[in-house]
């Protein structure tokens, strides 16, 4: 498709409303036949796959018209920058009275996070049937899902009318039985419509000779109706979460954002959150020359009337009705990572346009998605979903999903591979997190290390059980002691006598072990301390973890490269034996995993070098640092 036609196209259809859908169900059932016609019979111009679209759209002109490109594509491309593929398909099409986006994804339980992207941002959900069969396991599990990720209006579509000779008595018997599970998972409305797909009954048309008892809307007459959620939004108080300070010169500076629910106008007193500033509205400024009001789903630049400090990831609200901030939550969870949740791990949280480091705890339980039953679970495999505590590291600006799905929905993103592995929902707020403060202190960190003479480390040694972490920290730790600096060597097997000592080895332990350990390493270092640790901490998450929270340049990775049959041979306290024989469950380089850091400041060889040569071999490594 060239970039003319795009523009002659959008043009056509720019003062159009957008509604976005999904179809669920699978083939079997119809869709696709279903999707074809209502393409075929709209006269859409778009049929092909986005990615084409992606680079003409690039080229297209105003602003206006690029903003239905970025709507049109915008789930694909956050997908691929977060580079795994998620199998939804978004097609595009028109008729006189509305533009569509259809979010068309594979319908099995193994497919459950392609249907809950493609369902993140519609505002319809048309649920398929097949009149033989009647409702299924599937039927409900897409129905939960739907209703679920906040979408309230749906239709259950039922199809192949035309195979059971157009019967009202099977199409009532089919509502019935919906209306009766509909009504237990909260579902208070529907629109139940007969269709063919197949002889195009009840689809584009007005209604269809063989279905003379049905009185309602065609599918599509009824989508041309449904209320789009931007509308639902502008009722609500008024939010939006800043994109970015627009600055093109020193005589304009305006914030820029996607208005995420109610409107506003100049004059009207707005709060940058968490700031808690206010200010007045001066004027709302977009490509196409100033607004006297502007509302939820359009993009607009805010100029206000005073210097407020406003930067990505503030949300501009009602003065007088500002959105919550906190820092735990309640959150329903859509796991979507190959590997498994891995409680208390810190993965990236992207919420409206926050980034937070956000972590998991273990699920309270975990939802089967076809019985509805909760279920005992420690963490999340691969489209499960379940109800966990949320925690993230500083506080966010947030609503519960179901008042609003741009500051209550949020995906997280490991931060090792940068794969999307989990979308969520924000219930409410663990009212725990608000009333604990910082307080400040008097003596600072540099007076501590100041009096100490020395800059604060983290000599953070990592290796196997039985590499020798523990005896080289100890013979460091000695060296430095002779140079009159101060230290303190925490010691796994030590740690866990003691703090830890409620901690186990499976990975969620593991993880909790180093974090505990992280911090107290960051307060010694607070206190002015160069701070030896000795862990296996055998996974690269939790050790950049620590190296993001301590100060820059003060934590040191120092790899004991002992091969696990080295380690495994000496076999110091007899543990690799009595894992080898099944007694020990869990143990790193066996059982458990070991992922060797990729960048450590220092590594020593321990089979090339003595312990008293790699403990000199660090502190040369490290002198020159002060
Ligand atoms: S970590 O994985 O959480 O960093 P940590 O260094 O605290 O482990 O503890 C490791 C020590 O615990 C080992 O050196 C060993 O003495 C002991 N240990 C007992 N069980 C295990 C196990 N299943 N895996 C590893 N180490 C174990």
């Amino acid at each position: 498709m060239i970039a003319d036609d795009i523009e002659g196209y959008l043009a056509q259809h720019q003062d159009k409303t957008l509604l976005r859908f999904i179809t669920c169900g699978s083939v079997d059932d119809g869709k696709s036949t279903l999707i074809g016609r209502l393409l075929y019979d709209s006269k859409m111009v778009f049929e092909d796959q986005l990615a084409a679209l992606e680079a003409d759209s690039r080229r297209v002109g105003t602003q206006g018209q690029e903003l239905d490109f970025a709507l049109l594509v915008d789930g694909l491309s956050a997908e691929r920058e977060q580079g795994i593929t998620i199998d939804v398909a978004y097609r595009f099409f028109a008729t006189q009275r509305r533009k569509f986006i259809v979010a068309d994804t594979p319908g099995h339980e193994q497919y459950t996070r392609n249907m809950v992207t493609g369902a993140s941002t519609a505002d319809c959900a048309v649920i398929l049937i097949d009149a033989r069969k009647g409702v299924l396991k599937q039927t409900r599990r897409h129905s939960y899902l739907v209703h679920l990720l906040g979408i309230r209006n749906i239709v259950l579509a039922v199809n192949k009318m035309d195979l059971v000779d157009y019967t009202e008595d099977r199409f009532d018997e089919i509502v019935a039985d919906y209306g009766k599970f509909a009504a237990d998972i909260g579902i208070a409305d529907f629109t139940a419509i007969p269709i063919s797909g197949f002889r195009g009954d009840n689809i584009t048309a007005a209604p269809s000779d063989n279905t003379p008892w049905y009185r309602g809307a065609s599918l599509i007459e009824h989508l041309e109706e449904v209320q789009v959620s931007a509308a639902e939004a502008a009722e609500r108080p008024f939010r939006m979460p800043m994109q970015w300070v627009n600055r093109p010169n020193l005589d304009f500076r305006g914030f820029s954002g996607l208005i995420a629910s109610g409107s506003i106008a100049p004059g009207d007193t707005v709060r940058i959150v968490p700031s808690g500033k206010t200010s007045t509205v001066k004027s709302i400024a977009t490509f196409d020359g100033d607004l006297d009001s502007a509302q939820a789903g359009q993009s607009v630049t805010l100029v206000l009337d005073d210097e407020v400090d406003c930067s990505r990831g503030d949300v501009i609200a009602a003065a007088d009705d500002p959105p919550e901030s906190s820092d735990q939550f309640e959150a329903t969870i859509v796991w979507m990572g190959e590997e498994a949740l891995k409680p208390g791990r810190g993965y990236w949280l992207k919420i409206g346009t926050q980034t937070v480091t956000a972590s998991v705890q273990e699920p309270k339980y975990e939802i089967d998605v076809n019985t509805l039953d909760h279920l005992a679970a420690k963490t999340l495999q691969l489209n499960a979903i379940g109800v966990a505590e949320l925690r993230t590291e500083q506080p966010i600006t947030f609503e519960a999903y179901e008042d609003s799905k741009a500051l209550g929905g949020f995906i997280l993103i490991d931060k090792v591979t940068n794969a999307t592995v989990g979308a969520g929902m924000l219930h409410f707020s663990l009212r725990r997190a608000q009333n604990v403060h910082w307080q400040p202190t008097t003596i600072t960190r540099e007076e501590h290390a100041g009096m100490k003479n020395q800059q604060p480390r983290v000599l953070w040694f990592t290796g196997l059980s039985g590499s020798g972490k523990s005896t080289i920290a100890n013979a460091v730790e000695q060296r430095l002691n002779l140079m009159n600096r101060h230290t303190f060597l925490l010691d796994g097997d030590n740690v866990r006598h003691g703090l830890n000592r409620d901690l186990g080895f499976t990975e969620a332990d593991r993880i909790e072990n180093i974090r505990r350990v992280g911090e107290v390493a960051k307060l010694m270092t607070d206190a002015g301390l160069i701070v030896l640790t000795a862990f296996i901490s055998p996974f690269r998450a939790e050790r950049r973890m620590v190296r993001e929270m301590i100060a820059d340049a003060e934590f040191i990775e120092i790899f004991v490269d002992t091969p696990l049959e080295v380690a495994e041979q000496r076999d110091v306290k007899g543990l690799y034996r009595k894992a080898r024989e099944g007694n020990l469950k869990n143990f790193t380089g066996i059982d458990s995993p070991y992922e060797p850091p990729e960048e450590p400041e220092i590594r020593v060889n321990t089979v090339e070098m003595s312990v008293e040569e790699a403990a000199d071999a660090i502190i040369a490594a490290i002198l020159p640092l002060k």
